[in-house]
């Protein structure tokens, strides 16, 4: 008897810059590492990289610029419909550098996510890099967290360490982040699409379990 494969989760990514999270998450769809694909990319603002990474990919990728709408009530209904019109059933914010209301994220609870370039609760925010050198921390490193109306405070999911090392700056620390970024986001979609990860109740369970922890790495071979 033949077991009928699971349709891939369709996930929307929004962006707001580079995209290169995005490209990550793409090669994990393309190469079968996580049973998921994208449907939808969308920048809200025109001249966000990541638009013209996903479109060489060759992705469905939109701008809905926010500046062209009156307020935020007007650019949320235009989000909303893209991503509906696309299908996706998962929203992964990959350096999207837009905060949405409150409604907005409650109407996604248990399917956005979002990746944070520190090991929350530490630095949330902007300048995690500068801070957590400035801070004289030995650890740093990125955390994926489901997104609720309190900024980068929703339920931790996965987090990977990497060193602070002597002489860093924040370019050569950020770099060391994002590849560990690279490997935890896909990871984290693909636990979604396998229906190993689900949120009941505002609670993340992994596996049949509650999830009190994120699930954490360090990643001290990366540059
Ligand atoms: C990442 O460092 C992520 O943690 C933060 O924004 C950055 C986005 O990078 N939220 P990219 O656009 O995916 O390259």
């Amino acid at each position: 008897m033949s077991v009928a494969a699971q349709p891939a989760l369709p996930v929307a990514v929004l962006v707001s810059g580079r995209g290169s999270n995005m490209v990550a998450i793409a090669r994990a769809c393309a190469r079968g590492a996580i049973n998921a694909r994208i449907v939808r990319v969308i920048a809200d603002r025109a001249d966000a990289a990541g638009i013209d990474k996903a479109r060489e990919l060759g992705l469905e990728a939109r701008v809905i610029a926010a500046k062209q709408f009156p307020d935020r009530a007007g650019f949320e209904a235009a989000l909303q419909s893209e991503i509906e019109a696309s299908g996706a059933r998962l929203v992964v914010l990959a350096g999207f550098m837009r905060i949405l209301s409150g409604e907005f994220v409650a109407r996604h609870a248990g399917a956005m996510l979002n990746i944070h370039p520190s090991l929350l609760p530490k630095f949330t925010g902007l300048h995690t890099h500068e801070r957590a050198i400035a801070a004289g921390e030995a650890r740093h490193g990125a955390s994926v967290h489901f997104v609720t109306g309190e900024l980068d405070g929703g339920p931790l999911l996965r987090q990977a360490r990497v060193p602070v090392l002597p002489g860093d700056t924040p370019p050569s620390l950020s770099a060391r982040v994002q590849v560990a970024e690279h490997i935890i986001y896909p990871e984290v979609i693909g636990w979604i699409a396998a229906g190993r990860l689900v949120a009941r109740e505002g609670l993340p369970w992994l596996d049949g379990r509650p999830l009190r922890q994120p699930v954490v790495t360090d990643e001290e071979t990366h540059p």
